[in-house]
């Protein structure tokens, strides 16, 4: 272990998160906006985001809802295939990307693309690599659970191929197929969540069954977490850090039918600190929660310094805000490093 009893990280950015909307913001932006110095967010609301007057308004009911933070969000579109160029063109400078999802395949997805066949996704795609408007996609099949992110391998192949000008961001990974993949293709990126940095399908279904640690894609297998922790510990450089922090409340979560997604955002730098910390790596723990997003999207977040020192931190039960609440991962477990309040 090192001596080590503070630590700092500049402009931590979180490339994947959810922040709902309503009472829902309200209670979880903060939690984010406090530690963060900006975030993509999804467009998967109810309905999701397909327009311009839409996201416009989002953004400023989380901007509402992050109150004074030093905090930019990135909003996102939700992807359909049929976006004229006229319209891309015009909101291009409102969004870091658009996000698809083939339709069903995980929360508030229905509307998704009901065919990943390139020719189909073709207009939009051609329009979005002319105006250089990245791609964010969650690639799972609907085939087996645990093929689902392998079998979608092929797809991403043939979107890399077909747009080679086109960035395309592999959301939340969770295989070695897919870290692999990142070095065939230049115009292939990824994210890669917390969870799928520690966890296995063994911790979410191989005792009691553990609903907070549920999310989609679902943990895989050790060598998948192994592949996709090296390459966060040695800061691959196409590889960034997206928590994919998706609050559902409680009792969405602990019922029949429990809803996909681990919610990480309160503790997500501190366990990363402390992940890195262990494996001798902290000197590579800003290129994974910063800079490397900010050379892949072309970014300049606001400047922000978040100072951690090495004391305990609780994790609460619960979040709550009026009639929302929310558990987070380790949820009344210790945590080895506190973030210090200035
Ligand atoms: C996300 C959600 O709840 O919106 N759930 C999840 O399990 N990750 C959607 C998503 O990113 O798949
Ligand atoms: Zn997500």
């Amino acid at each position: 272990m090192s001596s080590l009893t503070t630590f700092e990280i500049h402009e931590p950015l979180d490339m994947h998160l959810h922040l709902r909307d309503g009472d829902m913001l309200k209670l979880v932006a903060p939690l984010t906006s406090e530690t963060f110095s900006g975030a993509l967010i999804m467009p998967n609301l109810v309905p999701p985001i397909t327009t311009k007057e839409a996201l416009l308004s989002y953004k400023q009911r989380i901007k509402d809802a992050c109150k004074d933070d030093i905090f930019d969000a990135y909003v996102t579109l939700f992807f359909q295939s049929d976006y004229s160029y006229e319209f891309l063109e015009d909101i291009k400078d409102d969004i870091i990307a658009i996000k698809l999802y083939p339709a069903g395949i995980t929360t508030n997805s229905e509307t998704g693309a009901s065919s990943m066949d390139v020719e189909v996704l073709r207009p939009t795609l051609s329009s979005m690599s002319k105006l250089g408007i990245p791609l964010c996609i969650h690639g799972e099949t609907n085939g087996f659970v645990m093929d689902r992110e392998k079998e979608f391998m092929p797809i991403y192949e043939s979107i890399a191929k077909a747009f080679p000008e086109l960035k395309i961001i592999m959301e939340h990974i969770t295989t070695k197929d897919a870290i692999d993949l990142l070095d065939k293709y230049d115009n292939l990126h990824a994210s890669v969540t917390l969870q799928h940095l520690l966890i296995t399908l063994d911790d979410v279904a191989g005792g009691m069954l553990q609903p907070h640690l549920f999310c989609k894609p679902i943990a895989k297998r050790p060598e998948d977490r192994s592949a996709l922790l090296n390459a966060a510990l040695k800061a691959h450089p196409k590889l960034m850090f997206g928590s994919d922090s998706a609050p559902h409340p409680k009792h969405k979560k602990e019922c029949c039918g429990c809803a996909a997604g681990v919610f990480t955002s309160p503790i997500a730098l501190q366990v990363l600190v402390e992940l890195f910390e262990k494996h001798n790596c902290l000197d590579n723990l800003n290129d994974f929660v910063s800079l490397t997003a900010q050379k892949v999207y072309e970014l300049t977040p606001k400047k922000k310094t978040i100072k951690f020192i090495k004391k305990d931190f609780l994790v609460p039960a619960i979040y709550e805000y009026k009639n929302e609440n929310v558990v987070p991962m380790y949820a009344n477990e210790t945590l080895a490093w506190s973030i210090e309040k200035s």
